[in-house]
């Protein structure tokens, strides 16, 4: 979902995918919503700061009935039109439930910016009230303006619903608001992917590999393809080929060794992550327009070596293009940001402050990939990469709260 950056594309980016720019509405189950805003606080944690700011909310009251809960759900990080698109479950069950359906956008994304597009993201003065704690603040504070928009009974019950990092706030808003939740719905929800949290720091590389080799693809065939392309990235003529077979953008190409490493190899890491995300049993289209069993799509190229490098790297190509599509690309971040560019920006700054996920590929026998970072490693290239992304708002490493998640 939309995963972030500039030069974000690095290594740090541990949810490169949820930032992935392009989003697409379901178009086999169109929703319909209208959309509106309410003001929210933009400090709910200090007794004299009365800013406030409008955050977007979107709304169906077709199938509500006096009586019927709200369905809430906690936007994520990227515009809420995305997940009222990706959300089908809400949908299913509203009519069961006499339910009405409400997304709450998050602070900082989509409509919802304190300062505006310009200002907000310049200096870590305006940056600093983007937060879980403070996005949580605005789900509940919107709770009874909802209900007074609705002209429903302040009584009436509230179930919070959320994917992904929503899937967390679903959580957390439980947690720490039980008083105004009836329920939540927590789906994909990495709650425990932080320090002390359980998972090791190969887990997620590992499940991912795992993905892949049971839908049909070869170890063996894509290791060599990932070698084909260290082995063309060793002189110019053979990063021209990298160009040509992934579509580089001509505008923006790949002109050394460091571009390969920096932008295509992390461009073809996501792929397969966000693949295997994205692995549903039936054709959706979050994030991306895909088949069925999209893994099993991908794995049809890379099910068996090949003679040559060429072959083993459009092999490649061809396997990723399940989820970009087989087309030209802008594989250089830095050189051609698009339209997820500020949603990217912002899910960095949550990255690079609160929430910290380490996780790495370690390469065989954990994964099938190439290991690009190691418990001494994850930590301070995750900051370098921060200072890098945020040098200009006056950002510096100690606002990176490694336990801030847990604590
Ligand atoms: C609410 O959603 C349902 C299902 O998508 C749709 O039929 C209805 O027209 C929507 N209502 C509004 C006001 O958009
Ligand atoms: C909802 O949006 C539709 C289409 O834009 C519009 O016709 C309708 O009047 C809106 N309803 C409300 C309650 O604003
Ligand atoms: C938010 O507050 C401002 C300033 O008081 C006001 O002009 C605006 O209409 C309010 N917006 C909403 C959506 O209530
Ligand atoms: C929904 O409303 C209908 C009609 O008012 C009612 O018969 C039904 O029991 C309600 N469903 C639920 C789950 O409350
Ligand atoms: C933001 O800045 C750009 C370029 O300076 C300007 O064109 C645009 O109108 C500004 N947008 C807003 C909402 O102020
Ligand atoms: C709530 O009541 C007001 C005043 O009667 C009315 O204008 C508004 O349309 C109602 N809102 C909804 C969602 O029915
Ligand atoms: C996952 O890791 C275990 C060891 O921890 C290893 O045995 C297994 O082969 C790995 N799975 C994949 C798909 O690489
Ligand atoms: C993968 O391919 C290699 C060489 O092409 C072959 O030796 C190996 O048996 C294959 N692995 C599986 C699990 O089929
Ligand atoms: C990579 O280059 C080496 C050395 O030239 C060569 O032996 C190998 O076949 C090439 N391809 C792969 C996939 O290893
Ligand atoms: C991608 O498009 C090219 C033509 O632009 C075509 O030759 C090639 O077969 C396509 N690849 C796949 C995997 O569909
Ligand atoms: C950050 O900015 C300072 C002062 O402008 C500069 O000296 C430093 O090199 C920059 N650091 C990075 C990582 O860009
Ligand atoms: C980093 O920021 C903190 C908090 O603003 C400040 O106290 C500290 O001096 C800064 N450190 C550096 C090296 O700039």
């Amino acid at each position: 979902m939309y995963f972030l950056l500039i030069i974000f594309w690095s290594v740090i980016v541990t949810d490169a995918r949820r930032r992935h720019p392009t989003f697409y509405a379901n178009k086999d189950l169109q929703y319909y919503w209208n959309e509106t805003y309410a003001n929210v606080t933009l400090d709910h944690f200090s007794y004299t700061n009365g800013q406030q700011f409008p955050l977007r909310f979107l709304y169906n009251l077709t199938y509500w009935k006096p009586g019927g809960p709200i369905f809430y759900y906690l936007g994520n990080e990227a515009p809420i039109t995305t997940f009222a698109s990706a959300t089908g479950i809400m949908w299913d069950l509203a009519p069961l439930f006499n339910a009405s359906i409400i997304f709450a956008e998050h602070r900082y994304y989509g409509q919802s910016y304190p300062w505006g597009i310009n200002d907000t993201f310049r200096s870590i003065q305006n940056l600093g009230y983007l937060s879980s704690i403070q996005a949580l603040g605005d789900f509940a504070e919107l709770i009874p303006l909802v209900k007074n928009f609705m002209n429903c009974s302040q009584d009436t019950p509230v179930i919070v619903f959320g994917g992904s990092y929503g899937g967390m706030l679903a959580v957390w808003f439980r947690m720490k608001y039980p008083t105004i939740t009836a329920g939540a719905w927590a789906a994909s929800a990495p709650v425990l992917l932080f320090k002390n949290g359980g998972p090791s720091l190969g887990a997620y590389f590992n499940i991912t590999s795992r993905t892949f080799l049971k839908s049909g693809c070869n170890e063996t065939a894509i290791r060599a393809a990932f070698q084909a392309i260290d082995n063309y990235s060793t002189n110019s003529s053979g990063i021209a080929t990298l160009n040509q077979i992934f579509k580089v953008n001509t505008s923006s190409p790949l002109t050394t060794k460091e571009d390969v490493e920096n932008f295509l190899k992390p461009y073809i890491r996501e792929a397969f992550e966000s693949l295997a995300e994205l692995d549903y049993p039936y054709p959706a289209n979050f994030l991306a327009p895909l088949p069925k069993w999209p893994v099993r799509e991908a794995c049809k190229y890379l099910s068996k070596d090949s003679d040559s490098d060429f072959d083993r790297a459009t092999h490649l190509f061809n396997a990723i293009s399940v989820y970009y599509g087989n087309k030209t690309a802008c594989v250089r971040s830095d050189k051609c940001p698009d339209a997820g560019f500020w949603a990217d920006l912002a899910w960095s700054w949550q990255e690079c402050t609160e929430i910290i996920i380490e996780k790495c590929a370690l390469g065989p026998p954990n994964d099938f990939f190439w290991s690009y970072c190691n418990e001494s490693t994850v930590l301070s290239m995750m900051k370098e990469n921060c200072q890098k992304i945020f040098n200009n708002t006056g950002y510096n490493t100690t606002m990176l709260r490694e336990d801030g998640v847990e604590k």
